[in-house]
């Protein structure tokens, strides 16, 4: 009986632990995030934009919000884009350095509020944001991103923006193309 209660809590602790973590670090950006918790996006989701969003591996990729960095990843098995992914939750930051470090993948995360990012370099924009983070990022984008820059929007629509694709797998998903003016 002592061995079985020991064995659950062995595995009850850390799972308890992790938990801790996850809410203590949201609770330390709720005022930035906007609602914008740490949720991953799904592997179904993740392969059908990459089967819509050929990239070379020259391409300028970014994942605002980039969470444990699994699309970043993703990219860089498909397409070899080298990609960087923005995230200011510690508790994803710390994961998505540490899956890059134990899966050996070369993307970089930093750990910076993306809006104080100049987002006119990138080719490729992804996003998996909550509806008000995402009509503060929509002028953002408007003004900085270059013609031609495509941006993805996970489940939400980028508000005043044009999609040219909705892809369906299990909840929307936005393609954008910024036009000239
Ligand atoms: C819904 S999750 C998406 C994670 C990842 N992109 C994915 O699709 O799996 C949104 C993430 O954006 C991060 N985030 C929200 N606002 C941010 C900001 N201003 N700067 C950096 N990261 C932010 C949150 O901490 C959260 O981890």
């Amino acid at each position: 009986m002592k061995i079985f209660l020991l064995a659950i809590l062995l595995v009850l602790l850390p799972l308890a632990f992790l938990k801790l973590c996850y809410a203590i670090s949201t609770i330390f950006v709720l005022g930035k995030t906007k609602g914008a918790l740490f949720v991953s996006t799904s592997r179904a989701k993740i392969e059908a934009i990459l089967d819509n969003l050929p990239m070379e591996p020259e391409t300028r990729l970014v994942d605002l919000g980039c969470g444990d960095g699994r699309f970043l990843r993703a990219a860089f098995k498909r397409y070899g884009v080298k990609g960087v992914g923005f995230e200011i939750n510690p508790w994803a930051y710390f994961l998505a350095c540490l899956w890059n470090l134990l899966l050996r993948v070369p993307v970089k995360i930093k750990r910076k509020n993306f809006f104080k990012e100049d987002l006119s370099r990138y080719d490729v924009i992804f996003c998996y944001l909550f509806p008000d983070l995402l009509l503060e990022l929509s002028p953002k984008l408007q003004k900085e991103v270059r013609v031609g820059t495509i941006i993805v929007s996970a489940n939400f629509p980028l508000p005043g923006w044009e999609p040219y694709l909705i892809l369906r797998v299990e909840d929307p998903i936005y393609f954008y193309c910024k036009r000239p003016s």
